[in-house]
């Protein structure tokens, strides 16, 4: 047998016997957390900013942080979670922040289908004055949310995280943040939850 007919046999040879090397691994499994806000003054960007923080510390989660008129419906329809920010406009959200929601029939089209169905939901805001309508703005959001059939979930507080911008501590302090970091945290460990219990 010449050289070249033993090297082809051994090459033949070993590509049956020796292990066949390992297939590329999979992508490892993550959640995507959108985090939505609008602000002019960025006291609700800084609030945002301590949402992204805290679900980034949970692992396996990525953020995406966008004012409400950047989102994408690629956006919102990939996220396993949606986090919404408002400053209290008058005793309720900012008009920006209800078109985003109102675009997610008009721009987007969640329905019929209800695209938002159990994804996670939960909402963040920040108010001039103490009893000035921050957790009527938050109840708005959520509600919102409900009507598109997600899983609301609180955090930071009842209704989710806020903070009291002007007056004796103006902007905001370090138990806001802590607040709406707890808020990240909570809504990316529920989305793990959910995530995991729909794979079964
Ligand atoms: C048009 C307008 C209406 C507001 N109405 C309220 C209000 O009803 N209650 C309140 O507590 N703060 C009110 N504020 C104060 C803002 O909610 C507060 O300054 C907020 O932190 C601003 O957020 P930003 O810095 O992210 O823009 C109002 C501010 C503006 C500009």
């Amino acid at each position: 047998m010449s050289r070249s007919s033993v090297l082809f046999v051994v090459f033949l040879a070993s590509s049956f016997i020796l292990p066949r090397v390992a297939p590329a691994t999979e992508p490892s499994p993550h959640i995507k957390i959108l985090v939505a806000y609008h602000s002019a003054t960025g006291n609700t960007e800084k609030m945002a900013q301590g949402v992204v923080d805290g679900a980034k510390g949970v692992q396996g989660t990525v953020v995406v942080l966008k004012r409400v008129g950047q989102v994408t419906a690629e956006d919102l329809f990939s996220a396993d979670a949606v986090v919404v920010g408002s400053p209290v406009y008058w005793s309720n959200m900012a008009g920006e922040v209800k078109t985003f929601f109102d675009n997610w029939q008009l721009k987007f089209g969640v329905f019929p289908e209800f695209k938002m169905r159990d994804k996670v939901g939960a909402a963040f805001a920040t108010g001039g004055q103490v009893a000035g309508g921050k957790e009527v703005t938050l109840l708005t959001m959520l509600a919102a949310m409900l009507g598109n059939q997600m899983i609301v979930v609180g955090g930071g507080g009842a209704f989710g995280a806020s903070a009291t911008t002007e007056g004796e501590s103006p902007g905001i302090d370090s138990k806001e943040l802590a607040g709406a970091r707890d808020l990240g945290k909570r809504v990316a460990e529920i989305a793990w939850m959910v995530k995991r219990g729909s794979a079964q």
